[in-house]
């Protein structure tokens, strides 16, 4: 512990603050409260922190993007609080302000007019810029923040938002003083300056939202003597925009609000006893916080300055139970603060972008030559791999940096490889390839009625063996929910012996269980007996679901549209031509049987779209960034900037590096991690499949391997197939 030392280093950052601390340190000394406390000079609060993580400072009070900045980077952690009495406690929080009648919400700022109180200030600007560009709903291309924000918004007033590097749009909205001089000064100077200046900004119709606390409204609109610009206005005349898209009062700022600011708070490095430090101060506080007494800890008017070592607001201090920099920042503020850590002179020059083909290579480098022609950054280099998992390896050990991924290799990087989506493709609303449902289909007729429970010894039809909707998802979730029974150290086991019959078409697989074969017909000559190809009658979602409708099986694997696809004349093949969609329904996993257009509440897992995904330590937003600004150019098919990114056919390919049905790169938002990428219900079949591989044995999880890259082999001949 630090008090094995027999002092306690303050870490200051000014002239008045280090008078002050000495100060602190004789009273306390004078009043005998042990360890001795000392005072050390730092040029900044960033530069106190690696102080403390260097041991040439113990500890210092900052505010909460310092706390952000120091528990990353060196694990320091908040000890000791500050609280402001009233009934906020610790904290504030960071709301958005708008008229009563205005149109605007949270998810429509872009393009809106904004009043903040000034440049990097928590409420103003750190908190809204944080929480929109974390969120996805602003971009920022090579973490130029200030130029994001200029092109996200029409106009602006940003105190201190001027000169070198600021788009003249954060200024101009602002006002200037009487005498029209002062104009985006972060000072008195400017009259939008501050969180009443940020309000004025509004009340007098120069911006529609304003970034202010929660007490600006209250405190401008209900005084005894309201400033003149508030005119008859009261509170009600405005709102608040809520994080989830909705409205309230400017009351409701509890539940409507951007974030809870943190309090200041004193941190310290990971060992030091925190409860010691707050003994310290508690005895302190305990003499020195009376009016009267000859030092006074929470004011700094003796020494012509402000908020000089704790903020001066500050009533008391308290001890912190759950001492890491998370707990203390909470949730929202955390996000905030982790959309706007983007250093640029952290980035990459380049993004190596994995890739897995020759034709990949071919527009890999187009892609690279047309980013640099319009000045894209980080600039894109192009790496090839043999495989995807070569790919996951090769952005784990930071050789390469971004890989376009589909389904179960999703959940292999990051369950293996501890990759993250940094983004993913969106495709068309009525685009039922790119993401689907996997369903299990069944006949209507009494005599079929059964459910999950009783599927056991039924004959199924599967798309292919190692096929998502066909195989994946089905097997995995019974094998998770215990209704098929793990057989040794093999899954193909373990579903030969759960069913009585399948057609489950595979490539050349040694020891095949022949029952997996038994309903399959190949060509219907003779040739191609279960064979993953076109050959077989019942490959693929339609092979699977012909299965069924000729009664061959009972319970078919395949997507929601596949019996739609089929039906109602909509596939004229004799098999089908005379089928009902109304003859078929579908099981569901909780048991039930529902209809076959209730396939969204009936469904075995939705399939995701494809993730961009990236080592953890590579900031998400930049490449997310990178590729927003890219699709203004080059999303469009019908672009003249001479490259497409949706688009293969120049490169004699399908779905290369990105799906060609690709309409739009999207930002990961709330799925940071691959598991929240695929969802539960897929993450939990998928991790069913490969609880019951003979999980710790090196032979084992070699087999998981294989049997995915067997699976990819699989899906890979079926894009390929005509
Ligand atoms: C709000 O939306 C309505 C209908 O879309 C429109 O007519 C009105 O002008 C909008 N009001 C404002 C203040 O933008
Ligand atoms: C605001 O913060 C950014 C990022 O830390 C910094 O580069 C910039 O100089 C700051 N602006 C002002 C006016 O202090
Ligand atoms: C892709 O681009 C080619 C021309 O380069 C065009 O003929 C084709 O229609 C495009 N494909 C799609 C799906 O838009």
């Amino acid at each position: 512990s630090v008090f094995t030392l027999d002092q306690l280093q303050w870490c200051t950052v000014s002239d008045k603050e280090l008078s002050k601390c000495s100060d602190m340190s004789k009273a306390f000394s004078k009043a005998r409260i042990l360890p001795l406390l000392t005072c050390v000079r730092g040029v900044s609060a960033s530069d106190c922190m690696s102080m403390i993580n260097a041991r040439v400072a113990d500890v210092a009070a900052v505010d909460g993007g310092t706390i952000y900045q120091a528990g990353k980077e060196y694990n320091l952690k908040p000890v000791v609080g500050e609280a402001y009495g009233q009934d906020v406690g610790t904290s504030y929080y960071a709301v958005a302000v708008v008229r009563a009648n205005s149109n605007l919400t949270i998810n429509s700022l872009g393009g809106g007019k904004t009043c903040h109180t000034g440049i990097n200030r928590t409420v103003g600007w750190n908190v809204p810029v944080g929480f929109l560009l974390d969120s996805g709903r602003m971009a920022v291309m090579g973490c130029e923040i200030a130029r994001a924000v200029g092109n996200y918004f029409s106009a602006s007033c940003v105190p201190g938002a001027s000169g070198d590097g600021y788009p003249a749009s954060l200024c101009e909205l602002c006002k200037g003083g009487v005498d029209g001089r002062g104009k985006c000064e972060p000072s008195s100077k400017e009259e939008y300056y501050d969180y009443m200046g940020a309000f004025r900004c509004l009340v007098e119709g120069a911006g529609e939202v304003a970034f202010v606390k929660h007490s600006t409204v209250a405190e401008a609109t209900g005084g005894q003597a309201p400033p003149f610009w508030v005119q008859q206005l009261q509170a009600d005349d405005f709102q608040l925009l809520c994080r989830d898209g909705n409205k309230a009062a400017v009351t409701e700022w509890r539940t409507c609000h951007l974030a809870r600011v943190p309090a200041h708070a004193v941190v310290a490095r990971e060992d030091t006893d925190g409860s010691l430090v707050f003994q310290l101060l508690s005895q302190g506080q305990q003499r020195f916080n009376a009016e009267g007494s000859d030092f006074q800890m929470f004011s700094s008017s003796a020494y012509d300055g402000k908020n000089l070592l704790f903020k001066d607001s500050t009533t008391e201090l308290v001890p912190i139970m759950e001492q890491t920099y998370q707990a203390w920042l909470g949730e929202e503020y955390l996000h905030a603060m982790r959309g706007l850590d983007c250093d640029p002179t952290r980035l990459p020059p380049f993004l190596r972008w994995c890739v897995l083909s020759t034709e990949e290579i071919w527009k890999c480098s187009a892609m690279a030559k047309a980013f640099k022609g319009k000045n894209l950054k980080p600039e894109i280099q192009c790496v090839s791999a043999e495989s995807p998992e070569q790919c996951m390896k090769g952005i784990q050990k930071r050789d390469i940096d971004v890989v376009s991924l589909a389904g179960e290799d999703i959940y292999m990087a990051g369950e293996t490889y501890g990759l993250a989506p940094a983004a993913g493709e969106h495709y068309a609303d009525k685009d039922t390839a790119s993401t689907y449902y996997a369903v299990a289909v069944v006949r209507r007729a009494v005599a079929d009625a059964f459910t999950i429970y009783e599927l056991k010894g039924k004959k199924s039809c599967h798309t292919g063996y190692g096929r998502m909707a066909g195989w994946n998802l089905p097997v995995g979730f019974l094998l998770r929910k215990g209704l098929m029974q793990p057989q040794g150290c093999s899954v193909l086991k373990a579903a030969s012996a759960f069913f009585s019959a399948s057609c489950a078409p595979s490539a050349k697989i040694e020891d095949y269980p022949a029952n997996l074969c038994e309903l399959c017909v190949g060509d219907g000559k003779g040739n191609g007996k279960c064979s993953a190809s076109s050959q077989e009658l019942y490959y693929g979602y339609t092979g699977a679901f012909r299965c069924l409708a000729e009664s061959r099986g009972d319970v078919a694997f395949v997507k929601h549209t596949t019996v739609f696809e089929n039906t109602e004349g909509n596939n004229i093949d004799s098999w089908a031509s005379h089928l009902r969609s109304g003859d078929f329904q579908l099981l569901c996993p909780n048991g039930a049987r529902a209809e076959v257009s209730q396939f969204a509440n009936c469904h075995w897992g939705q399939v995701p779209p494809r993730a961009i995904m990236v080592h953890p330590d590579t900031n998400p937003l930049a490449v997310y960034g990178l590729l927003d600004k890219a699709q203004d150019f080059f999303g469009d098919d019908n672009n003249r900037n001479g490259f497409k990114m949706f688009n293969s056919t120049d490169f004699q390919g399908q779905d290369l590096i990105f799906k060609d049905s690709t309409v739009a790169i999207v930002p990961a938002a709330e799925s940071r991690t691959s598991s929240s990428w695929l969802g539960q219900q897929i993450l939990e079949s998928l991790e069913g499949l490969r609880s019951s591989q003979c999980s710790g044995a090196a032979a084992a999880s070699m087999n998981f391997f294989l049997l995915l890259i067997q699976a990819l082999v699989l899906l890979d001949a079926t894009l390929h197939d005509p």
